[in-house]
């Protein structure tokens, strides 16, 4: 198995404060998302896979969304979400593998991602889509933020371009959206692409 499958490599990068992925806000694009969905969304059922300090949760959370669950599998940012928010209900918070998640048990409305998929193994991508597809409902979507770039690297983030992504998701997605971002936060300007797409019937 990979390092970056293995908890213990994350978790090693919260204890050392090597995080140079987290932008210590919510993702403005995805923030934009959020505060444009109807009040009818607020009991939807949301998941925020690979969540990390989960600033996405939190805004979800302050806005009245009741139904949010948040997985990691690194221990520590889960530990640090709880205290920052006491009243977010801990059976939300679930400290696992999301590649393990059983969809007999979790059913989501729609999924948020930012900054997931690029740290999973990309040889574990296709495995990412179906495990998506799975954990979502008929219909349901999955909305984020994808690199628009290729980093090159053998290490996180994994990048991608979007010709690999249409391709990939088509499998168990229908793509409305996939386009260039164009209120990223400034340190990812001009390397995101916004998606959302819906589970195929
Ligand atoms: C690059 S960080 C991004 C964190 C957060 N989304 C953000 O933008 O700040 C990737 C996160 O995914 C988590 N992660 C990686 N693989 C995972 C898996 N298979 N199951 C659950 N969490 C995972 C890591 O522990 C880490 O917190």
């Amino acid at each position: 198995m990979e390092p970056v499958s293995e908890a213990k490599f994350w978790q090693q990068r919260y204890e050392t404060d090597s995080i140079g992925w987290d932008m210590g806000e919510v993702s403005p694009p995805l923030k934009a998302y959020i505060d444009q969905l109807p009040k009818s969304a607020k009991d939807q059922a949301i998941l925020v896979p690979g969540a990390g300090n989960a600033y996405e949760v939190g805004y979800l959370h302050e806005q009245g969304f009741t139904n949010v669950t948040l997985v990691d599998f690194a221990p520590a940012p889960i530990a640090a979400f709880a205290q920052r928010y006491p009243k977010f209900p801990t059976k939300n918070l679930l400290c696992a593998d999301f590649f393990t998640l059983s969809a007999e048990d979790y059913q989501f409305d729609w999924v948020l991602e930012q900054t997931f998929f690029c740290a999973i193994d990309p040889s574990r991508r296709d495995e990412y889509v179906q495990q998506m597809a799975a954990l979502l409902k008929p219909k349901g979507k999955l909305v984020g933020l994808l690199f628009d770039k290729v980093f090159g690297r053998d290490e996180p983030p994994f990048g991608g371009t979007k010709a690999e992504y249409e391709q990939r998701f088509a499998a168990s997605f229908g793509i409305d959206i996939m386009e260039p971002s164009y209120h990223s936060h400034p340190a990812r300007q001009g390397s995101e692409l916004f998606v959302k797409m819906h589970v195929k019937d």
